[in-house]
């Protein structure tokens, strides 16, 4: 059955591949989007890619009622929403905490309230493993405490208790989907992570020094309690991520329950930064320079998913291998040495 879905931040990363996923699905979309940390360009893609162009862009700013009055209104009627639009810089939110609780927490609830205005109360809400702050047993299940230690992952949790208290008032259907470490890209390589300026994460990084746009990767750390000393992370394929979101909304448009679903998104599978950093040099045939510095602040050692619940609710869990990963992400980062924009 054909869908209109309202997908804020859908020139995202994540976003952009939802985008693609809902649109072979044959749904039609309405993007809001301010090109805060994205670009137009690649919503382009994604239309190129699927063949269909309904896709319909509303340039605007999720904090922004009449913009998302706007979006509601070039869909016509609207039957579900996936919200991305957010930041996600770990140290910019200790630095700025009031930019990110007014992205974050401020958007949500102008978007809320736009949905209920608009008589659309079904949600899937991109949330995040860091919910789980310094968790000591693994793997992390949705049952366990959330207990954020930095800002972005408070601004996370503070959404994800106003869409309880939304659903506990009635008639909303709610998904909250906590990532683990999305990677990869599309394996068109015409779509991928871009990120502005130095990357923050460890894969955009690492493909940046495959390309030869920077000189070496600093590894943080090399004394974890871990088998090699370096950190754990529950690494999925964007695509999985992206397939994930496309089963959420299709469950809650049959879901009676009126309590949130919250699910883990990841594969349960670990690996070090060593290991991550192995696989892609097996994967492509590159070498990666390497440097071991100190710790970052706020790491954790480990962060490993249960993906049980996704499976058994959604009937979802992640296929893609670590050698799809990093060869998808590659030839996204060879084709686009420059991300979207013209010029490295
Ligand atoms: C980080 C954020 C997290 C956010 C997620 C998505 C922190 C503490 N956590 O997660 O809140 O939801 O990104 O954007 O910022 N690493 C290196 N060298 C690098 C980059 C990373 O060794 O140049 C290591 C890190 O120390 C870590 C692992 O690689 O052990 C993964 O790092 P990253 O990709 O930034 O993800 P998270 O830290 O899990």
């Amino acid at each position: 059955m054909v869908r209109r879905v309202l997908i804020t931040g859908g020139a995202g990363f994540i976003g952009s591949h939802t985008c693609l996923v809902l649109l072979e699905q044959g749904h039609e979309l309405v993007v809001l989007d301010n090109f805060d940390n994205s670009s137009p360009e690649a919503l382009r893609r994604v239309q190129e890619l699927a063949g269909s162009t309904q896709l319909n862009l509303v340039e605007g700013d999720v904090r922004d009622p009449s913009a998302v009055d706007q979006a509601f209104s070039a869909a016509g009627t609207v039957d579900g929403v996936i919200h991305f639009a957010g930041l996600k810089a770990v140290e910019e939110s200790v630095s700025d905490p009031l930019h990110y609780w007014d992205v974050n927490v401020n958007g949500s609830r102008v978007l809320a309230a736009a949905m209920d205005r608009h008589g659309c109360r079904t949600l899937v809400f991109s949330s995040t493993s860091t919910a789980y702050g310094k968790p000591e047993t693994f793997p992390l299940r949705e049952d366990m405490p959330t207990a954020p230690v930095n800002p972005y992952a408070e601004t996370k949790v503070a959404v994800e208790q106003m869409l309880t208290a939304l659903c506990r008032s009635g008639s909303w259907q709610v998904a909250c989907l906590r990532y683990f470490n999305p990677v990869g890209a599309h394996p068109s390589g015409r779509i991928g992570e871009d990120p502005m300026g130095i990357p923050n994460n460890l894969f955009p990084f690492m493909t940046q020094v495959a390309a030869g746009r920077r000189d070496r990767l600093l590894i943080f750390g090399q004394d974890y309690p871990t088998p090699d000393g370096t950190c754990i992370r529950d690494y999925l394929h964007v695509m999985d991520l992206a397939e994930a979101h496309g089963m959420a909304l299709e469950h809650l448009w049959e879901r009676t329950t009126p309590d949130p679903l919250t699910l883990n998104i990841g594969t349960g599978r670990g690996l070090s930064v060593l290991e991550m950093v192995r696989g892609f040099e097996q994967a492509t045939g590159l070498t990666i320079p390497l440097e071991f510095v100190g710790r970052r602040p706020g790491d954790v050692p480990r962060s490993l998913a249960s993906p049980e619940k996704a499976q058994t609710v959604l009937g979802w869990s992640a296929h893609r291998t670590l050698e799809e990963m990093c060869r998808d992400g590659w030839s996204w980062q060879q084709g686009n040495p420059a991300g979207y924009r013209q010029n490295p």
